[in-house]
């Protein structure tokens, strides 16, 4: 068994210490490199929390966070956050230069690289989130889903071994974040690289390999889609499962567990 990309373990963290109810209570799970995890739950349930705590941006109080083997604590977490870049949900204190290839190029700037490396890695980035246009554009008037789109872009030239998104796709519209979803998958494809999604939007959720829900600071579920999908849940599930549901309702034939959005197409066209 390789090691996971990241493992917690018994992860307790509270803003407060004199507040007896903890943030996080006892949070344990390991992610695989490569993997697809989306992190969901209701407001205040401790998502951002746990995203800061995974970039060392909060350490624990006890419990414990590996990345690639090695413990995040005060020494490491310089070193560690390299490898994990993450995108919050607003962007706007994000920027810092005055075009767009001079934002995403002041986040390459402390990794020391050749004037054509951090050229390519701008293109790429930009490429990817489809941003190439705006290059000579000025961040600040740029609208709020294009922000995003170039707030990613600056991860992505880093190149991380992990993604978070922190509701990082919220302002985009559903086509772009449908673009943005499948260049990302492709990215884990071809790099291997492991992301997290924290969304609420359940369609999103549903693409990912697994899916992580956390209540109250604790993980209620954890599983692959078609196992936390199952049953009642409080959430309005995807798209493809709510449209099996209705016909079931309605005396259809339709096959008695949960589908993707690609398997109810494939089963809609029989
Ligand atoms: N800096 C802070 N200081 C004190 N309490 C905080 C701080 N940030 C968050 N909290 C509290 O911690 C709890 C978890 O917040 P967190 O931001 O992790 O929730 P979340 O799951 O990301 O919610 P949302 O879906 O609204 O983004 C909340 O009760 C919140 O009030
Ligand atoms: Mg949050």
């Amino acid at each position: 068994m390789p090691t996971p990309i990241i493992e917690v373990k018994n992860l307790t963290f509270r803003y407060d210490k004199r507040l007896e109810k903890e943030t996080l209570a006892n949070v344990s799970f390991a992610i695989d490199k490569g993997e697809w995890v989306a992190i969901v739950g209701h407001n205040g349930s401790g998502k951002s929390t746990l995203a800061r705590m995974l970039v060392g941006l909060l350490l624990p109080q006890s419990g414990l966070i590996s990345i690639a083997g090695r413990e995040l604590n005060d020494e490491s977490k310089w070193e560690l956050r390299r490898r994990i870049g993450m995108v919050f949900q607003n962007p706007d204190n994000q920027f810092i230069g005055t075009t767009v290839q001079d934002d995403v190029a002041f986040c390459l700037e402390n990794l020391n690289m050749s004037f054509d490396e951090m050229k390519a890695r701008i293109d790429e980035a930009l490429e990817l989130v489809e941003m190439s246009a705006f290059r000579e554009h000025d961040p600040s008037r740029l609208s709020g889903g294009q922000k995003q789109r170039v707030a990613i872009a600056g991860v992505l030239a880093l190149k991380p071994d992990v993604l978070i998104l922190d509701e990082a796709l919220v302002m985009l519209d559903p086509r772009s974040r449908r673009e943005l979803l499948a260049s990302l998958q492709q990215l884990r494809n071809t790099q291997n690289l492991t992301i997290i999604s924290i969304t609420h939007d359940m369609n999103e959720a549903a693409a990912a390999d697994r899916i992580l829900m956390l209540r109250e600071g604790h993980i209620e579920k954890c599983g692959p889609p078609q196992d936390v999908f199952h049953g009642e849940i409080e959430w309005e599930p995807p798209f493809a499962e709510r449209l099996r549901r209705t016909l079931l309702k309605r005396n259809c034939s339709v096959p008695n567990s949960y589908m993707t959005e690609e398997e109810m197409v494939q089963w809609l066209w029989k």
